[in-house]
């Protein structure tokens, strides 16, 4: 009976080929929304204009910073390109950025923002230098140009006041005036999903789409100019940040939500928002998993039917756990001391519990990431009049990467649901920041061209 119980909870999470379709095909309807001049008033997939109208060629060099904030990690980074060999040498350093300064004022934001810059210039020893800057910030903006972004509104764990409405542009170079200490040219701002695509591009020039499973979940790819209203212009073509991660904020996702995914979003910074995002992305797949302990937990099949407190703090699952109790390498008794250093106490029984949860939750998460990323590479070649299409999808995220089964998972389902398509995977290993530096040597080259 209490097999029973475990299975109706699971099986909550299990999609059918048909559902899958039917969320790839409202994907496809959400990005046609996106892409139309008056906003269709249940759109909810941003189609944002990125002004990243081509890939890097080769010819870029130069000496640049790069910022990359909004993933695991906030990095300052120096980035030297060396035209002709392709080859790109980078300097990074991690600054941690705490909570208090996440969830502050918008001025203390950037105020730390840049007092990491300074510590990072001082550190290379490059005080007082003079150097253009791509600012790679993951987070849904309003763009007209490449160096200008206004922030929507903040995603993930950020709610600083202030910036929602603000260009982000502007608020940096603002808290680098009132430090007063050095001078940068900030030339682009970019999603890390773009910066990703570049980083790829780089390599593959069949690079045009940026996918990032990681505490987020975005896409972008490289559109007609002509499909694009909001842009003037009908040549070429243009990168657009899709935000996928709204998708289904209007309710059509409803029909799979459970309760688990309710409780998730009910208990975030964004409730409402993000709603794929939250069934599909590193930080709130742990959470989804600790809803649905709490719940087995209550009806008393898990953990002696005794909810700890630990069980009760939001946040202990991160993507590295779920990921290390999914490996298939891990015997039970692994699996338990991985719990008990959660502070879980665990049965045998329990532990095979959790891992199921644990499978169904990444299961369902790689799936629609599948269903999604199918809906964009069916539209590209459907849009190309082609019988079959070949594009590569440059990726990162710590989702992506750690997780044993996620890619594996993820692939099948592009496979299944976009046969016509040969979809390449190319795995980022320099992030984003590489990808901002290019975009930001393009820039300048344009600039200078122009002057
Ligand atoms: C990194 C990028 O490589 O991937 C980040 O440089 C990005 O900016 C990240 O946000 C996504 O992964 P995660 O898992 O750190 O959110
Ligand atoms: C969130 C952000 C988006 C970003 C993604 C991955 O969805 O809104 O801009 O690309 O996370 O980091």
């Amino acid at each position: 009976a209490q097999r029973k119980q475990i299975d109706k909870v699971l099986a909550l999470f299990r999609l059918t080929q048909e559902q899958l379709v039917g969320i790839r095909n409202k994907m496809q309807v959400e990005f046609e929304y996106g892409l139309k001049k008056d906003t269709h008033p249940l759109a909810t997939v941003k189609m944002l204009p990125t002004y990243v109208c081509g890939m890097p060629d080769g010819t870029e060099k130069g000496k640049f910073l790069a910022l990359d904030l909004g993933g695991t990690n906030f990095r300052v980074l120096l980035v030297k390109i060396r035209s002709g060999r392709r080859s790109v040498r980078m300097y990074n350093k991690i600054f941690a950025i705490p909570l208090e300064i996440m969830q502050g004022t918008g001025e203390e934001l950037f105020d730390h923002i840049v007092q990491c810059i300074a510590d990072f210039l001082d550190y290379m020893g490059l005080k007082g230098a003079q150097l253009p800057l791509g600012f790679t910030f993951s987070f849904p903006c309003r763009q007209t140009s490449i160096d200008k972004g206004t922030l929507i509104e903040w995603t993930k764990g950020f709610k600083a006041t202030d910036c929602e409405g603000e260009d982000v542009v502007d608020m940096l170079r603002e808290a680098i005036k009132r430090r007063n200490e050095f001078d940068l040219d900030i030339v682009a701002v970019v999603n890390d999903t773009v910066g990703t695509m570049m980083t790829c591009g780089y390599e593959d020039r069949n690079c045009e789409v940026g996918l990032i499973a990681g505490t987020g979940s975005n896409m972008c790819y490289m559109e007609e100019m002509r499909n694009i209203e909001l842009v003037e212009g009908d040549e070429g073509k243009m990168c657009i940040n899709t935000e996928w991660g709204g998708f289904g904020d209007n309710g059509c996702l409803d029909d799979i939500q459970t309760q688990y995914d309710k409780e998730v979003d009910e208990g975030s910074l964004n409730p409402g928002k993000q709603r794929y995002e939250k069934m599909t992305s590193g930080m709130y797949l742990g959470e989804i998993v600790r809803q649905i302990l709490i719940d087995l937990t209550k009806q008393g099949l898990l953990f002696r039917g005794q909810i700890s407190e630990r069980l009760r703090t939001r946040g202990i699952f991160e993507t590295k756990f779920l990921s290390q109790i999914e490996s298939d390498r891990l015997a039970l008794l692994q699996v338990r001391r991985i719990l008990q250093q959660l502070g879980l106490d665990s049965t045998c029984e329990d532990s095979i519990v959790v891992k199921e949860v644990c499978g169904a939750v990444s299961r369902r998460a790689a799936q629609l990431y599948g269903a999604g990323l199918a809906a964009i590479v069916e539209k590209r070649r459907e849009d190309q009049g082609l019988e079959h299409m070949r594009i590569t999808v440059g990726v990162d995220g710590t989702l992506y990467k750690l997780h044993p089964h996620f890619s594996r998972i993820l692939r099948e389902t592009v496979k299944e649901l976009a046969p016509q398509c040969d979809v390449m995977f190319m795995l980022s290993e320099d992030g984003s920041g590489k990808g901002a530096a290019l975009i930001t040597a393009v820039a300048k080259r344009l600039q200078q061209a122009q002057r």
